[in-house]
């Protein structure tokens, strides 16, 4: 959405240079809605409450068998930085090499159902979700594993194979 109205912010701005002030002034008007449209949407705080609770739901998923639901989780983990890359454009890319990186051990542990493995990638990679915070300055903001899923009302016990998400 967000490259549409670069977009047809571009073609305003064209207009604009070759016509009247009416037609300026409409210009500012689009980069007004569109600096609105830039402040409501999500940095880091809100999409991280998000990754918070996937992360810890998706350990219980992975306990109960349901692989598929473990896969969703990371996968949504993922995708709710989104509004990062263009809130944090900075930021962000440390969030991808993370999920790419330090993140890719626990994804390769949930594709291949492997529980030992993946409870000791998982446990491992929290410390690297804390050393992003504390390098943000966020080191106030420790992660620690909850003793029960953030979100009760999905079964976690259900079997399921890794490759069930659709894609
Ligand atoms: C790229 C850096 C980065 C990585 C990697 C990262 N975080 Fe964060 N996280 C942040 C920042 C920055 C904040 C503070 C948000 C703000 O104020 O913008 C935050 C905040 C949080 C919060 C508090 C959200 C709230 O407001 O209640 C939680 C929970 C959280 N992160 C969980 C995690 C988990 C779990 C991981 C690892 C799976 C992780 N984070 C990995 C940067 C990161």
């Amino acid at each position: 959405m967000m490259k549409k109205c670069a977009r047809v912010l571009a073609v305003t701005g064209l207009i604009v240079a070759g016509t009247s002030l009416s037609v300026n002034a409409a210009g500012d008007d689009m980069q007004t809605q569109i600096d609105g449209i830039m402040g409501a949407l999500p940095k880091f705080a809100v999409p991280m409450r998000e990754v918070g609770d996937r992360f810890q739901n998706m350990y219980f998923a992975a306990e109960g068998g349901n692989w598929a639901l473990a896969s969703y989780m990371s996968k949504y983990m993922d995708k709710a930085m989104n509004p990062a890359k263009v809130t944090k454009p900075k930021e962000y890319p440390d969030w991808r090499s993370f999920y790419d990186g330090d993140f890719a051990a626990v994804n390769k542990a949930i594709a291949a159902e492997d529980l030992g493995t993946f409870k000791k990638e998982y446990s491992a990679v929290i410390a690297s979700c804390n050393d992003c915070h504390a390098g943000m300055g966020y080191g106030f903001i420790e992660v620690k594993k909850l003793a029960a899923p953030a979100d009760q009302g999905i079964e976690y016990k259900l079997s399921s194979k890794a490759a069930d998400v659709p894609k």
